[in-house]
């Protein structure tokens, strides 16, 4: 049975609705009560058989999706690349569809090539959960976001965040303008221009070529990580030449005209694209965020399985 909310499966925010997008995190929100108890189980998902299928390297959206799982009280089971048949040439598709011979649910899938989710959603009768495809989405990155800054913000109509950093290479820059937007924020993106997709001028959002503009302006800064690994070379002159010109220092925030809220998704490149005074100072919140992932994927776990909104 598909989710009356949210279909068959999660693919990306850009395919969702401001009214889906709320609804998930209207959902979220008592959800994150669970995990506060001293026995962190709920009966909501019993019965229901999870793989979570993660092709890249992973710790938070893995363990957090995990942790959703077993809170829900589902049966979950973990498969990675490397020793399963994946390894052996054996494709995506046939993986799935032997799990799906074993009688599973849901697949929560983490790929290195952007369309993986659809790809496999369209040939598979379980629902799919996209953790991240290539550059593409990370939709329940960018709705854990939009969690935490609600909770600081309330509502995120006219507020004001800036993404800055590798925007190239970032899913999670993806998932956040889409979802940013579609709740009526104003939503900004700083960076060389190297690591800004060619078409950013046409996806209206502010660009600012400077890091002093960008806090200058914002009330939030989503700050990237420095994707090493999807760089074959050329897109920036060193770390150190980065840091200096488009890092978030404190030296900076103490500039500006008000105090920043400050998140990053994770994993940091400390004294790269974030100071360490900055990643643990007063205004971050970045661990909020992983907390809140948790019960985001939570929310999209049971919505998915059929569960009804608060009130709905
Ligand atoms: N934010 C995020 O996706 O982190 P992981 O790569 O550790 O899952």
């Amino acid at each position: 049975m598909n989710s009356p909310v949210l279909g068959k499966d999660l693919l990306g925010l850009e395919t969702l609705s401001a009214e889906q997008i709320r609804l998930i995190l209207d959902t979220a929100g008592p959800l994150k009560e669970i995990s506060e108890r001293t026995i962190k189980k709920v009966p909501a998902l019993r019965g229901m058989t999870i793989v979570n299928l993660f092709f890249e390297a992973s710790t938070r959206t893995r363990i957090s999706f995990e942790f959703a799982e077993k809170r829900l009280s589902a049966d979950t089971v973990n498969v990675g690349a490397a020793g399963s048949s994946v390894s052996k040439g054996e494709t995506l598709v046939d993986t799935a569809r032997n799990l799906e011979a074993m009688r599973i649910d849901m697949v929560v899938i983490r790929h290195g090539a952007s369309g993986a989710a659809k790809f496999l959603a369209d040939r598979i009768e379980s629902k799919v959960v996209n953790a991240g495809d290539g550059t593409h989405e990370h939709p329940t990155q960018g709705l854990l976001d939009l969690l935490t800054l609600r909770d600081r913000l309330g509502d995120l109509a006219g507020r004001r965040v800036c993404i800055c950093g590798d925007v190239l290479h970032s899913r999670v820059a993806r998932s956040n303008l889409w979802g940013l937007k579609k709740l009526g924020a104003e939503v900004a993106v700083c960076g060389p221009r190297s690591l800004l997709p060619n078409a950013i001028d046409e996806m209206g959002v502010k660009v600012f070529d400077r890091i002093e503009a960008a806090i200058e302006w914002a009330e939030a800064l989503n700050i990237l990580r420095l994707q090493l690994e999807r760089m074959q070379g050329g897109y920036i002159p060193s770390l150190r030449e980065y840091n200096r010109v488009f890092g978030v220092t404190r030296e900076r925030l103490d500039r500006a005209p008000r105090d920043i809220i400050i998140m990053h998704p994770g994993p940091m490149n400390r004294g790269v694209e974030i100071d360490s005074d900055v990643a643990d100072g007063p205004h971050s919140v970045i661990l909020d965020q992983v907390t809140n992932g948790v019960a985001i994927r939570m929310a999209v776990l049971y919505l998915l399985a059929g569960g009804r909104p608060e009130g709905g």
